[in-house]
């Protein structure tokens, strides 16, 4: 299959805002809340050779790789071609490993599927409306344990071990540093860390991002031990994180969560009030 005449397919690469605005638009366009973050395209572009689309010299699709994963974007007012470019893009972006695309969205899903990928786990983002009216009170025998800052090794490391105990998963402590202590975003007054007569319990991190439509409190983890769930352990940290969100001036908070989570977290979640406000979806290549 073969783009039309009109579209130039190249390696030539677009400038970095041009970039954003098309990844954006095609999240915009499926309701996305989260973003590709422009310095994160950025810095992908300039490491991986990538394959452009463009029409009259305006750019209406891309496929970058990031790692093992493949980002693609087709701009939304492409039409009927749009499944025909992504389809392109896709030949021409071989290797990779993972694509995600909102589930929402019209046509890169049909264009995934007719070159043999096959759609794994869907990511919810969800929403809580702040302040909360009610807030739950920690377990007896559970107290807050405060941070003393982003060199606190001590604390970062226990926090790893339980959340390595409870997704049952041996992570290595550098990815952990990595995704939590050394995010730029980083905030020791918003971890929220639970302790019991056995060391850490169960903890909530949280940090603040500006989204395209919103600045919100992220969970960006959250984790109870085996020995400490079904006592409202998880709804008391959520509960506490989203108090310090509201007191920082937050009136939304947000989370991502697999729907297959194993804890079954989205029915959790949507107990405890939140919503639903997009869906993304991951594809893998059918081996
Ligand atoms: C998910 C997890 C954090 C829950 O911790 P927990 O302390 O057992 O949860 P809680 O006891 O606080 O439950 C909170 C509320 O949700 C309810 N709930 C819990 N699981 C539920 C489920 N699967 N479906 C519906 N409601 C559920 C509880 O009944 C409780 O409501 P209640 O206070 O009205 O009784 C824990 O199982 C865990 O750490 N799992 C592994 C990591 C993980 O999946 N984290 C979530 C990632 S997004």
């Amino acid at each position: 299959m073969s783009v039309s005449q009109r579209l130039e397919v190249s390696h030539r690469a677009p400038g970095h805002e041009e970039l954003h605005r098309l990844f954006r638009e095609q999240d915009l366009l499926c309701g996305n809340v989260e973003e590709w973050s422009r310095t994160h395209l950025s810095a992908v572009a300039a490491q991986d050779p990538g394959c452009y689309v463009r029409a009259g010299g305006t750019l209406v699709g891309a496929a970058l790789r990031d790692g093992r994963e493949l980002l693609l974007a087709v701009a939304p007012d492409e039409g009927p071609e749009r499944g025909q470019i992504a389809t392109t893009l896709l030949q021409r972006a071989p290797g990779a490993e993972e694509c995600w695309v909102p589930t929402d969205d019209s046509d890169l899903p049909n264009a995934l599927a007719s070159q043999g990928w096959r759609p794994s786990t869907v990511d919810l983002q969800m929403r809580l409306r702040l302040p909360m009216t009610t807030y739950a009170a920690l377990p007896d025998g559970v107290r807050l344990a405060e941070l003393t800052g982003s060199d606190d090794a001590a604390l970062h490391g226990a926090v790893h071990e339980l959340a390595c105990d409870a997704w049952g998963v041996a992570s290595s402590p550098a990815e952990f540093l990595d995704r939590y202590v050394r995010h730029p975003a980083y905030d020791a007054g918003l971890w929220v860390v639970g302790h019991d007569g056995d060391g850490v319990c169960g903890a909530a991190i949280g940090r603040i991002e500006q989204l395209p439509d919103a600045r919100v409190g992220k969970v960006a983890s959250l984790a109870v031990a085996p020995r400490a769930r079904g006592r409202g352990l998880a709804a008391a940290l959520l509960g506490q994180l989203c108090r310090r969100f509201a007191s920082r001036g937050l009136s939304l908070a947000q989370l991502g969560v697999h729907e297959d989570n194993r804890s079954g977290a989205p029915a959790m979640y949507r107990h405890l009030g939140w919503v639903q406000a997009s869906s993304k979806t991951q594809w893998e290549p059918d081996v």
